[in-house]
């Protein structure tokens, strides 16, 4: 069985011997619930370091009071398979009073990055990204960390984090891994009854739309934003957050596609909220 680490002195003795060896450290932060898209992170981790931790902590400062805190699905047995048929080393598995103390109070801010998209529609959820992840990088200090491309905007702003406060950790980006029918893998599809989970489709539909519609020469966001709204509308049960198109590296809205951008949805299927995106160029 994969060793289940609960604190942060025993992680870092662990650490500690293999960096004594020479050895290299692959990150993979998770909140756990793994699924193929996590084991994909894992399996890349696997081939390009000596060890690879896996972190499971569904962090809560990241959520924001109406959210899903209390429900986010958790599975550690699950999760602890999962990781040891990956190849993982090792599962931290911290609890939030390990990570947070009662009278914690330091915080990492990321600005202009966080602005737009799920920033703006979920105030303070990159703040508690930033800082769980600065947490784990001191912790773990890992030579490599992954993230997937799901998560975009979280990718661009910890990719800034890392350069902007001199971190030396080579940040990955991983591709989004999706079912056979196009759904984006998340831990969140489990909400979804069957009905929704048909629905959830429109999300995929609408980008390949968009992406089409670039293929073919389109190069002005309000239209494209306009073609993609319109697709996702006739599905009854989806209730659109967010579509915009930004700045691949600033995060920040363009109007004329003439650089490369990224394009991100997000899209409530009755109450579960679900993001996908694509970059452009590819
Ligand atoms: O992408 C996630 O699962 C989380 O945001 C992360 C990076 C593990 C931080 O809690």
């Amino acid at each position: 069985m994969i060793p289940i680490v609960n604190t942060i002195s025993e992680v870092r003795q662990l650490i500690k011997e293999w960096k004594a060896q020479g050895l290299s450290v692959g990150l993979v932060p998770t909140m756990g619930f793994l699924h193929e898209g996590h084991k994909s992170l894992i399996e890349r981790a696997v081939k390009e370091n000596d060890r690879v931790v896996v972190s499971d902590f569904v962090n809560p400062t990241q959520f924001g009071p109406k959210e899903d805190l209390a429900a986010y699905p958790r599975d550690l047995n699950w999760d602890s398979q999962l990781c040891e048929q990956a190849g993982a080393s090792l599962l931290f598995y911290p609890s939030a009073e390990e990570m947070y103390a009662s009278d914690y109070t330091t915080y990492v801010n990321m600005e202009v990055l966080g602005e737009e998209l799920c920033g703006k529609s979920r105030p303070g959820h990159f703040r508690g990204v930033c800082t769980i992840v600065t947490k784990l990088f001191h912790i773990i200090t890992p030579n490599r960390a992954y993230f997937g491309k799901k998560d975009a905007q979280q990718l661009a702003i910890i990719q800034r984090m890392v350069r902007d406060l001199n971190f030396d950790i080579e940040i990955i980006g991983c591709p989004i891994i999706r079912e056979e029918d196009g759904l984006a893998k998340s831990s969140r599809n489990t909400y979804l009854n069957s009905e929704e989970r048909k629905a959830a489709l429109i999300l995929s539909q609408a980008l390949s739309l968009g992406k089409q519609c670039l293929v073919q020469g389109e190069r002005n966001t309000e239209s494209l934003i306009t073609t993609m709204t319109d697709w996702i509308k006739k599905e009854p049960l989806a209730k659109i957050d967010y579509i915009n198109i930004v700045d691949s590296s600033s995060m920040q809205p363009v109007k004329i596609i003439d650089r490369p951008v990224l394009c991100a949805i997000a899209v409530y299927i009755g109450k579960t909220r679900l993001i996908d995106n694509f970059y452009w160029p590819e």
